[in-house]
Order: C-alpha cells, then sequence, then structure tokens
C-alpha cells in the first residue's frame, strides 16, 4: 500500500471512530442513584430497557446507602469536576438547593408539549420546578408511614389483627416477642431512626402536629410535652430491635420479615418492593397497614429524576430519558414494581396490587383532606440543613442514653440552629 493511500485509510478510520464514539456519547444517559437494593434494581430495569429499546445506553452510577446522604457528597465531587452525570435520583428540598446552584437543566420545552403540568400534583411540583421552570422529572410517590408484617409469624403470636393504635402495637409487639421473634425490623442508620420518628410524631401528636413541629418548625411544638412523649415512645420502641440491627441495611430488615424471623418492619413502600420480589404475595404472606396511630395521614417523598446542565452532545438522551419517566406506561410498570404509586394522577391502578391500590387511594384521600405531608426523614419536610440536625438528636437519643427531656431541647436548638 502506497504511503498516501495508508494515510487516507488511516484518516478515514479515524473519522469513523470519531462519530461512531460521538453517536454512542449521543445515545447515553449516566444515571447517579441509591436504588441498589433487590427490588429497587428490578424497578430501575424497568426504565434501562424502556431506554434500550430507543437505543439509549445506560451508564450506572449507583451509590449505595439507601435514602441517606452519601448520594449527594458523590454528587458534589462530580459538579465540582464540572463533570456532572445526566441524571440524578433526589428527593425534595435537595432538589431545589442544587437549582440555586445554576446545575440543573431546563426542561420546560419538553413539560409544555407533554402537559407535565396538568397531571402532576402541586405538592409534586413544587420541588420539580425551580423559579417556575421545569428541572426534574417525578417518577413516584412513596409514602413513608406503613407497617409491614409477616403474617405467619402474628399467626403464631397471636396477633389477629394490625394494630389500630399506639398500645396496640406495643402490645402486638409483645406478643411477638413473647414467642421469640424479633418484634421490630429496624436497621440503626440516622435516615432509618428518622422515618420511625415521624411516624411516631403523627402517631402521638396528630397531623396538625406533625405539620407544626416538622413542617413550620415552630418552636413551641418542637420543645413541646408532646415531643417529650415522641422521645419516650422512641425509646419504648428501642426496646424491641434486634442485638444486631445497628448499621443494618434496611432491605436486610425487610429480608427478617420476609423469612419469618421478624414480626414487623416501619418503613416506606419500598420495602414492598423486597417482599415482591421475594415472591411473597400481600394479605396471603405479609401485611401491610398504616403505623398505628396515623390512619388517615400520608408522610410521603418522591423520587425525582434531576437533569444536569450537560454538554449538547449529551441533550438529546437527557430528554429521551425525562419523557420516558413521564410516561403513564412506564410510571405504572415501574411503580408496581418499586412499590409506590405514579406521580402523575391519570395513570389506572389496574395493574397494582393491594397494598399499591390502598396506597394510591389513601394518599388521594389525605390530599384531599389536608393530612398529606411532606416526610421529615426524606427530604420533604424541610431543607437539608435541618433534616440533617433532626438526623442527629433522633439517633444520639435513640441509640443512646439520652434523657427524653435533653432530646426535646437539644431538637429545639437544632433545628433553630439550622434554620
Ligand atoms: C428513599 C427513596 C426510595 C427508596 C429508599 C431506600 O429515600 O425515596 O425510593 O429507595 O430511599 O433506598
Amino acid at each position: 500500500m502506497k504511503l498516501t493511500t495508508l494515510k487516507t485509510t488511516l484518516l478515514a478510520a479515524t473519522i469513523a471512530l470519531t462519530f461512531s464514539s460521538m453517536a454512542r456519547a449521543a445515545e447515553e444517559v449516566e444515571v447517579l442513584h441509591w436504588w441498589t437494593a433487590g427490588g429497587e434494581a428490578k424497578a430501575l430495569g424497568v426504565l434501562k430497557e424502556d431506554l434500550n429499546k430507543q437505543g439509549i445506553t445506560w451508564k450506572d452510577m449507583p451509590v449505595a446507602g439507601g435514602g441517606g446522604t452519601a448520594a449527594m457528597t458523590v454528587l458534589r465531587a462530580r459538579v465540582q469536576a464540572k463533570n456532572a452525570p445526566t441524571a440524578v435520583q433526589m428527593l425534595g428540598f435537595d432538589i431545589q438547593d442544587w437549582a440555586k446552584e445554576d446545575a440543573t437543566a431546563n426542561l420546560d420545552s419538553l413539560a409544555t408539549e407533554e402537559g407535565w403540568d396538568k397531571v402532576v400534583p402541586e405538592a409534586l411540583q413544587k420541588f420539580s420546578k425551580y423559579d417556575g421552570h421545569w428541572i426534574a422529572a417525578p417518577v413516584n410517590v412513596h409514602s413513608t408511614n406503613w407497617v409491614w408484617a409477616n403474617k405467619k409469624v402474628l399467626e403464631d403470636s397471636g396477633v389477629t389483627e394490625p394494630p389500630k393504635d399506639w398500645d396496640g402495637f406495643i402490645a402486638a409487639l409483645d406478643k411477638v416477642k413473647a414467642k421469640g421473634f424479633i418484634p421490630l425490623a429496624h436497621g440503626g442508620q440516622p435516615w432509618q431512626d428518622a422515618t420511625l420518628f415521624d411516624s411516631v410524631v403523627i402517631a402521638t401528636g396528630g397531623p396538625e402536629f406533625y405539620k407544626k413541629a416538622m413542617i413550620d418548625l415552630d418552636k413551641e411544638a418542637l420543645g413541646s410535652d408532646t415531643m417529650k412523649q415522641v422521645f419516650d415512645r422512641m425509646k419504648q420502641l428501642r426496646g424491641y430491635v434486634d442485638d444486631n440491627f445497628s448499621g443494618r441495611d434496611w432491605n436486610l430488615s425487610s429480608a427478617l420479615v420476609i423469612e419469618g424471623k421478624a414480626g414487623f418492619q416501619i418503613m416506606g413502600d419500598w420495602a414492598k418492593g423486597e417482599f415482591i420480589n421475594a415472591g411473597k404475595k400481600p394479605d396471603v404472606d405479609f401485611l401491610c397497614f398504616r403505623t398505628p396511630g396515623t390512619q388517615g395521614s400520608v408522610t410521603f417523598n418522591s423520587d425525582q429524576f434531576v437533569m444536569f446542565n450537560v454538554g449538547e452532545d449529551r441533550q438529546k438522551a437527557q430528554l429521551a430519558m425525562a419523557k420516558a419517566v413521564m410516561s403513564p406506561t412506564f410510571q405504572s410498570a415501574f411503580n408496581v414494581v418499586k412499590g409506590s404509586v405514579p406521580a402523575r394522577t391519570d395513570v389506572p391502578n389496574d395493574a397494582f396490587d393491594d397494598c399499591g391500590k390502598k396506597g394510591m387511594q389513601e394518599l388521594a384521600e389525605a390530599s384531599k383532606a389536608g393530612t398529606l405531608m411532606g416526610s421529615m426523614a426524606h427530604g420533604h419536610a424541610a431543607p437539608a440543613s435541618v433534616k440533617n440536625a433532626v438526623y442527629d438528636v433522633v439517633t444520639k437519643h435513640f441509640n443512646g442514653n439520652v434523657p427524653s427531656e435533653d432530646a426535646v431541647k437539644e431538637l429545639v436548638n437544632a433545628v433553630e440552629g439550622a434554620k
């Protein structure tokens, strides 16, 4: 081969390679998320597959740690390095914090074309939009005041029906304990302790008290006798966890209930994803009911895919992902697996199991009654600074020897300092 021919061939090959990698970059989304548990990964698979069918590849960026703070720490480093992922799973107030930093993309034209304003509830739009502009695609609504119970363990322990109030719950935990099971499957991580706390605040003070303390951050409510009782009840629950609970991931606690080693778990409805993934059936193998004393109220969080500022070559795939996330058929397929309910109000409930149907109905009812409230534990009641301050107090009290009176004082100070 002549030298000139060789040069031309090499040049052609280089051009072809450049074009093909450009095409690859354009058809790829890099997604940061914390969905690493079995049920979560399966639900995410529905989205990956959907995008794959459109020729878009998925570059996975998982950060284990559940609803804690690990993912946001990783994101901070990426954004500082000017290398943001295409999309990031995010909760509530965190979304607003990132938008304030001018790190997010503008999805307005897609949102208008697809009519998102008409189908996404106000309570979610508050987080999906910043300064009136769409920046995120909400994929679900989880509710966090649920109890998951092993039906056989309850039967063996003589618990004949789901407890309806706090004393009934304690009596049921005692019965399960007396039979040698772990009464309460729990993982001692700050966000999980805070998940219990949300429920106990409502069970103790009712929804108005929850709003005052957790959403309005009212000093009087935070420092009240009712709050002292909340901490006393947290200590009561602490007496029903097993010795190995410290640091345990939430899905391993779900596994204890699934395997018949434990009676109850207080956890958001992503736990249902684990039961379903293990082949278990609602009402046959497991029960789902509201944390006793919180019936009629729903604390919620919504996972949203926040779209970040990326180069032009990645925008086409980014918009395709946002569009896919918001499609009604996808929202049904995804949420059936995930345990949550759709973030759109126009998705039929046919494909959902009994727990899912119940979740959808109770969410709508609570929304009407004014008792649908953002979860503090899951970033929908107050900004991250306050949330983290609450985590610290709750966890220190739950795991240590802090008297409830002191925890109340610490809570007031921590929230005041973080506001
Ligand atoms: C929550 C999130 C859920 C679930 C859970 C545990 O914050 O909203 O989708 O993944 O964490 O990982």
